[in-house]
């Protein structure tokens, strides 16, 4: 098994068995404002199941758990999920039950178009989301709607994915006809969830498929694309369905830092750089193109490899114009917070992303793991990207705890309060937050965990053909919360 995948499992079960309920005081006002948005998330391949059924193509996650079910936790994969192709009907009995504002959902891109290109469509799929998008706007619910969500036609996949430049014009393509199919009806819109992780895990550490081995090489190119492609998404949506009057932006995936060591001050600053600021720098800067500190450090790295220009791909010129501006909203994913100091060796393969970042993660107090539910990351973010990004409203489009399971979910419901908490903090201060989404509604296919790690707000009965869906005790107290939108402290 690959070594970076070893670490990330024995941090997690660490991180599993030593969590503990996390505290978080509030500053100022208990109340949300009457306009804030609360909602829930989930994806297509965790969910769905029907792999094949009605018409749909083979994604590559199809692919992948088929041909190698060792490399799931439990051997399974997404061919059933939760069988919501079949019983949505249940999910929107518990969106219902929470009365959420918003859900966000992806489509999978080959239950409508089973090649990826979008020459030949499937009917059923398309009625599939027309049924979702129809009976969530009749219970008074938006929809938030995800283009992309990791599950790549595996048509595309042969041309090269991401890291072919092909892969932007498919996408665009693959975007319009979607405007054109339910924008009617959808006014928001994520173009691609959180592409950093996607894209080092399937392209650089080569453990998410299609398992490219590059670090420091193609998930930086897999970057590249994606930027582009969101970018002339956006450019797309804006000029030709502009009576839609939608909006659209992307989801970010990015922890918070926890600097010990005061003479590492800056760190902090790079840090982001590297990691929000990957992808919002181009996006969300005044500027536009990667952060400073990447292109030049990178450039540097590289040259010193022996190579003739950098790892890193330039984004200059018209494609820094594209990309730059083309959001309305930063959909921001945040889980938790990680210790970092600077490397004292060279950390990670060469090349990769954690050696051209010259910091290291470590974890302080081995014996506690309060980075694991750091709810003040959240609210360090948040003001971060408001100093950063000129206040850009931002949609928390995930934040979750993963659990083994249990219906009395004490440590997810704490993390919850305690992350709303912070949200309360960061508005009362002036951030510009308009939503959360928590990650996520429903227990699902938790990617290389299969179904051994769960995240949802309502359990599944997974042994029941139905999936029958249950209420946690999270899910009460969040619904409380909707209801009243007012965080009481004893309600945890
Ligand atoms: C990130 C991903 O967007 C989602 O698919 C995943 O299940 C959650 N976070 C939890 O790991």
């Amino acid at each position: 098994m690959n070594t970076i995948f070893q670490l990330f499992l024995i941090g997690l079960l660490l991180t599993l068995s030593k969590l503990e309920a996390c505290n978080y005081s509030s500053k100022g006002s208990v109340q949300f404002p009457g306009n804030f948005s609360f909602g829930v998330s989930t994806s297509a391949y965790q969910i769905e199941g029907a792999w094949n059924e009605d018409g749909k193509g083979v994604s590559i996650w199809d692919d992948f758990t088929h041909k190698n079910p060792e490399l799931v936790r439990d051997g399974s994969n997404g061919d059933i999920a939760i069988n919501s192709y079949h019983r949505f009907d249940d999910d929107l009995e518990i969106l219902n039950d929470l009365k959420v504002d918003h859900y966000r959902f992806s489509i999978s891109w080959t239950r409508i178009f089973p090649n990826g290109e979008v020459k030949y469509r499937n009917q059923a799929g398309i009625d599939y989301y027309n049924k979702i998008i129809d009976k969530l706007l009749a219970s008074g619910i938006k929809p938030l709607v995800t283009l992309f969500h990791f599950d790549l036609p595996m048509e595309i996949q042969k041309m090269g994915g991401f890291i072919s430049p092909l892969s932007i014009e498919y996408f665009v393509q693959y975007a319009t006809e979607i405007f054109k199919l339910y924008g009617d009806r959808v006014k928001h819109w994520i173009t691609f969830n959180e592409p950093w992780f996607m894209c080092k895990l399937a392209y650089g550490d080569g453990i998410y498929p299609p398992l490219i081995n590059a670090s420091g090489i193609a998930d930086y190119l897999c970057i590249d694309s994606i930027l582009k492609a969101h970018g002339a998404t956006y450019r797309r949506f804006k000029s030709h369905f502009k009576k839609q009057k939608g909006q659209i932006g992307i989801s970010l995936n990015s922890p918070y830092f926890i600097i010990a060591d005061s003479s590492d001050k800056d760190i902090l600053e790079r840090a982001m750089q590297f990691n929000l600021g990957y992808l919002a720098h181009p996006i969300f800067s005044k500027a536009g193109g990667y952060p400073e500190v990447m292109v030049k450090d990178i450039a540097k790295n590289s040259f010193l490899e022996g190579r003739i220009m950098s790892r890193l791909p330039s984004l200059e010129g018209e494609w820094k114009d594209i990309v730059r501006g083309s959001a309305d909203f930063l959909g921001l994913n945040y889980y938790s917070s990680a210790y970092i100091r600077y490397a004292s060796q060279p950390v990670g393969r060469n090349p990769s992303f954690e050696r051209d970042t010259n910091y290291e993660t470590y974890n302080k107090f081995p014996s506690q793991s309060s980075q694991s539910c750091d709810p003040a990351g959240l609210e360090g973010l948040l003001k971060w990207i408001r100093k950063e990004y000129n206040n850009v409203p931002v949609i928390i489009t995930e934040n979750g705890y993963r659990d083994m399971g249990e219906l009395r979910d004490d440590n997810r419901t704490s993390y919850l309060k305690t992350h709303l908490q912070a949200v309360l903090n960061a508005l009362n201060d002036g951030c510009n937050v308009v939503g959360y989404t928590h990650w996520s509604l429903v227990d699902n296919f938790e990617w290389l965990f299969g179904y051994t790690i769960k995240y949802g707000l309502y359990g599944v009965n997974m042994t029941s053909p139905k999936r029958d869906r249950v209420a946690k005790k999270s899910a009460k107290f969040y619904k409380k919360v909707i209801r009243s939108r007012i965080l009481q402290m004893e309600d945890v």
